[in-house]
């Protein structure tokens, strides 16, 4: 530990800090006015930072599915770092963790996706399924299928590629990215914004429909493939409605195009399924895994396609110009493979499916009948708490009135780290998340929107 109980070294700390480190999605304003908050240690489902103690239920960024600072952990990547600290994977060299990895991951993803290539981050495994898209259309002799599908609300990453495929405006156009016609955005399935008057089941199906008119605008032999989050994690926690996912994956069956299931956030249990494709009943051709791969532990993702598209890949055509110089890295492979035998072994999947799930979504749900709360939305252990200026109309507070960050910020005096995203407070706690903990999310939530709607009443 460092030893930031020292004054004069933390502030040393964070005015180098202020100085010399541009962080990611900040304004470099705030860091400006404020010195950054440094956190100092992490154990269990708690951060510690300048001798203040959190309950972390955002699992750092949805990803820190194990909890924090796992003995077994450490000795694995001991272990990993002594035997083998690093080699590549290029030109048909592998190693035993990486192996190893690809093995476990075919043997837990659903039928038909058993081919794994490994890349760093969750962007990385979705700019490479783009690319393979694109391969395996040009090997098939249809190279016309350019074209991708995504939905508003989405987010897919901060690479140039799938920069253009997040469902938010400013993500895009700051970086002069927008337009061109090679990417389409299709409605989102988030019926408490979008829906208007039809029931949520009905609303599915439109929505899922609006893709396949985005795909016969475009002609079905221009597109590669509609990307999409089984759940919109980044934007809101958007649960779809459940006639949502059968229907978008008949439609991209019924006109050849492929089903990218980007399940970044919902992949490794987070649904209480391995994958949230059986818990919304579809089969995608293409899946991205990163965060709960190795539950944030070392940087490592995987791009995982179907045995028809690494057979057009691998049979028809040469090298895979593709790859990362720590593609099938040692260590983070071994972590991952630990990662995952620890909710192996301790059941997760089941609990998040059967108990610590269920529970969360009984004790969160009944923050429905404050009066600030138009709708609590879960599936296993990922939730999002709509806030609503008029919860009949569901009206939304404007955004400058940073209604939801106020939340956040009452949440955090409290103990407490959730996530403000627009009007919706996110909440992704780690699988180890105990009941008695739950009831002390959910008690300083009320606690927080009382103390805003009091702020907002007497404003
Ligand atoms: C669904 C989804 N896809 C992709 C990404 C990008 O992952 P990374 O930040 O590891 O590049 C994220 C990150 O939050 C995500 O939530």
């Amino acid at each position: 530990m460092m030893g930031l109980s020292d004054q004069a070294i933390l502030e040393q700390l964070q005015a180098l800090d202020r100085m010399h480190h541009l962080h990611p999605f900040t304004d470099p304003q705030a860091v400006k006015k404020a010195a950054p908050f440094v956190i100092e240690q992490a154990k269990g489902a708690y951060i510690t930072g300048q001798e203040i103690r959190l309950l972390d239920a955002m699992a750092g960024l949805g990803c820190v599915n194990i909890g924090y600072g796992r003995e077994e952990m450490a000795d694995v990547a001991v272990e990993a770092i002594r035997t083998l600290s690093y080699y590549h994977s290029f030109s048909a060299v592998s190693n035993p963790y990486a192996a190893a990895l690809a093995g476990k991951i075919a043997s837990l993803a659903p039928a038909g996706l058993n081919k794994v290539f490994f890349a760093n981050s969750g962007s990385e495994a979705n700019e490479t399924l783009i690319k393979l898209a694109y391969l395996y259309w040009r090997r098939k002799g249809q190279p016309s299928k350019r074209i991708l599908i995504s939905r508003d609300y989405s987010y897919h990453g901060s690479t140039l590629a799938t920069t253009r495929l997040n469902g938010n405006a400013p993500m895009i156009e700051d970086f002069g990215l927008a337009g061109g016609d090679d990417v389409l955005q299709a409605t989102s399935p988030f019926w408490y914004r979008c829906g208007g008057d039809l029931e949520p089941e009905e609303f599915g199906l439109a929505a899922a429909r609006d893709v396949e008119k985005k795909i016969l605008e475009a002609g079905a032999e221009n597109v590669a493939a509609v990307i999409a989050e089984p759940i919109q994690g980044t934007m809101g926690a958007i649960v779809p409605p459940d006639s949502y996912w059968p229907e978008l994956s008949r439609i991209c069956t019924e006109h050849d195009v492929l089903l990218i299931a980007d399940e970044v956030v919902t992949g490794f249990g987070r649904t209480g399924h391995w994958f949230a494709q059986e818990t919304f009943g579809f089969e995608a051709d293409m899946m991205a895994l990163a965060k709960g791969l190795s539950s944030g532990y070392a940087p490592i993702s995987a791009a995982v396609i179907s045995d028809e598209i690494a057979d057009v890949i691998e049979d028809k055509g040469g090298v895979l110009h593709h790859g990362f110089t720590t593609s099938g890295h040692p260590l983070a492979s071994a972590l991952a493979l630990k990662n995952i035998e620890i909710i192996e072994t301790e059941g997760h999947v089941e609990k998040v499916h059967a108990d610590i799930g269920p529970y969360f979504s009984k004790k969160l749900k009944t923050l429905e009948d404050h009066p600030l709360v138009g709708e609590v939305r879960v599936s296993g252990l990922i939730a999002g708490v709509e806030l609503a200026k008029d919860k009949r109309s569901r009206e939304q507070y404007p955004l400058e009135a940073s209604v939801c960050n106020h939340v956040g910020q009452m949440a955090l005096v409290r103990g407490l780290i959730v996530r403000p995203a627009g009007n919706v407070v996110v909440l992704c706690p780690p699988f180890i998340i105990t009941h008695a903990e739950v009831d002390f999310l959910v008690g300083v939530m009320r606690d927080a929107l009382d103390e805003t709607q009091r702020a907002l009443e007497s404003s």
